[in-house]
């Protein structure tokens, strides 16, 4: 069923990204692997390979327009179509508001929020040429803010946000767009945030990313036709017909 397609996924050198890369190897695709640690990509991409896909990397750093559109623009030199778009990529900075850095909040919405845009935004036209799938790694946090994750949450909040207008923007086009909402998960950024929480890190107390990434590839292979029973009227307003 996914044999012969093609995927973007950002974040693969690491955590929840390289394992969705691991398994969606099995079926057969050519896999763009993005990040900004070339051996990391390296690795993930022998792994790829051995499962029985195609992998390319892609090194470098998606807070940098250029760099994005340059990718893109790569891209699309070789193809017309994109089938899937995972966008893994993220980071965390945990601080009470009144101690925050602006720098640090700016570091986390230009990963978390502003990558994914210009990402989507460059390769629109290959999605639309295929109706391809957009999947969006959220988080619990993009859903509801505690204290402490003042930071991360906007940018989450904010990725659930863009995710919602994309779905009704390329509905025509028939461009699935999924938000999946992960709880904590046994990753390096789970490790970093329990440094952060000044806590101890056992990864069995967490979600597993093998199980995580299963849920990823279920709704790649099953995706909602919500969308086909959304009608955006006159006044602009979404109204739902199920
Ligand atoms: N782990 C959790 O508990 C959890 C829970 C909910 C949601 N999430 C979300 O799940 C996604 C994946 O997180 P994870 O746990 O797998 O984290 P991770 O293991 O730390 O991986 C983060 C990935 O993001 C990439 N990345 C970060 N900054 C980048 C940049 N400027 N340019 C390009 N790539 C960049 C990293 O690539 P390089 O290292 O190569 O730069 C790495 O591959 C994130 O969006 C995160 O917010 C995680």
């Amino acid at each position: 069923m996914l044999n012969g397609k093609i995927a973007v996924i950002t974040g693969a050198s690491s955590g929840i990204g390289k394992e969705i890369a691991q398994k969606l190897a099995k079926e057969g695709l050519l896999i763009y692997l993005l990040g900004r640690d070339k051996k990391k990509l390296n690795d993930t991409a022998k792994i790829v390979k051995k499962a029985g896909s195609q992998a390319k990397v892609f090194a470098f750093d998606l807070t940098n327009a250029n760099e994005v559109r340059k990718f893109a623009h790569k891209f699309m030199q070789s193809f017309r179509v994109l089938d899937i778009l995972i966008h893994s990529a993220g980071a965390v900075k945990l601080d009470y508001i009144e101690n925050a850095k602006v720098k640090d909040f700016d570091a986390q919405y230009k990963i978390n929020l502003r990558a994914p845009f210009l990402l989507t935004q460059a390769l629109i036209n290959p999605l639309k040429n295929t109706s391809g799938h957009v999947i969006f790694i959220n988080s619990g946090s993009g859903l509801r803010s505690n204290a402490n994750w003042s930071q991360y949450a906007a940018t989450k909040h904010g990725l659930k946000a863009l995710a919602d207008s994309l779905r009704l923007e390329l509905k025509d086009d028939k461009v699935k767009v999924t938000s999946i909402y992960p709880g904590r998960t046994a990753t390096v950024m789970q490790e970093k945030v329990r440094k952060m929480e000044n806590a101890d890190y056992n990864p069995s107390d967490y979600i597993q990313v093998s199980d995580f990434a299963d849920i990823v590839i279920n709704s790649i292979k099953n995706p909602s036709k919500s969308a086909d029973n959304i009608k955006v009227g006159k006044d602009g307003v979404e109204k739902y017909d199920f």
